[in-house]
C-alpha cells in the first residue's frame, strides 16, 4: 500500500511537470543577423515619468521591420504572415543642448511571427536582450504578450506605418 501511495504521489509529480514544461511558451533564442538593415518603420521619445511606459522604456526607440512584416505595415494590414520580424530598439535619450540624440542602447526587443511554434503566446515569440546582450524574457505572454494584446485586432502590433 505504501509503496504504491509513493508510487502515484512520483506520478503525480511527474505530470504536474510534464504540464508545466508544456505550457511554457516557447521564445526566439537569437536576434537576426541584418536587422539594422530593415525597413524603418517609426520612432518614438519616452521622456516623461508621466507616461505609463518611462520606468521601462524611457528614451529613445525605433522600430525595424523586414521584408514580409514591412509589407504588412505599408498595406495597414490587419495580420502579419508568418515569417514577419519587427525589432523595437530602445537607446538612452540624451539632451544635447535641447536636442534629443539617441545615447547608449538599453535594450534591443524581437517578434517573430510563426503562428504554430508561437501558438501559445498568440502567434508571435517574444525575446529581449539587454544592454550586455543578456536575453531577459522568461514568460514572454507575461512579460510582453499580455500588454500587446490590447492591439489584439491589429495582431498585437502596436505601431503603424507612416508614408
Ligand atoms: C506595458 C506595455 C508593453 C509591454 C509590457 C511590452 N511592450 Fe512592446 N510595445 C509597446 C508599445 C506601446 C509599443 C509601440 C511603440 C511605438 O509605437 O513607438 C511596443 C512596440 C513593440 C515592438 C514593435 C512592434 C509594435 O508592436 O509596434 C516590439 C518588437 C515589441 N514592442 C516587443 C516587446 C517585447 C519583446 C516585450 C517583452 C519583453 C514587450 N514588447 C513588452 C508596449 C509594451
Amino acid at each position: 500500500m505504501r509503496i504504491f501511495l509513493i508510487g502515484t504521489g512520483l506520478l503525480m509529480l511527474l505530470s504536474i511537470a510534464a504540464i508545466a514544461g508544456q505550457s511554457k511558451a516557447p521564445t526566439p533564442q537569437r536576434l537576426p543577423a541584418g536587422w539594422r538593415n530593415w525597413t524603418h518603420i517609426t520612432t518614438g521619445v519616452i521622456y516623461s515619468k508621466e507616461h505609463p511606459l518611462f520606468g521601462a522604456f524611457g528614451g529613445v526607440h525605433h522600430i525595424y521591420a523586414n521584408r514580409v512584416a514591412a509589407e504588412a505595415y505599408r498595406k495597414n494590414a490587419n495580420k502579419f504572415p508568418d515569417g514577419s520580424q519587427i525589432v523595437f530598439v530602445l537607446y538612452e535619450a540624451k539632451d544635447e543642448n535641447g536636442m534629443y540624440v539617441a545615447g547608449k542602447k538599453k535594450v534591443t526587443a524581437l517578434m517573430v511571427k510563426d503562428s504554430k511554434r508561437y501558438a501559445k503566446s498568440g502567434g508571435w515569440g517574444w525575446q529581449a536582450w539587454d544592454a550586455s546582450g543578456k536575453a531577459i524574457v522568461k514568460d514572454p505572454v507575461g512579460q510582453c504578450q499580455s500588454c500587446h494584446d490590447q492591439v489584439k485586432n491589429r495582431d498585437r502590433v502596436f505601431s503603424r506605418w507612416n508614408p
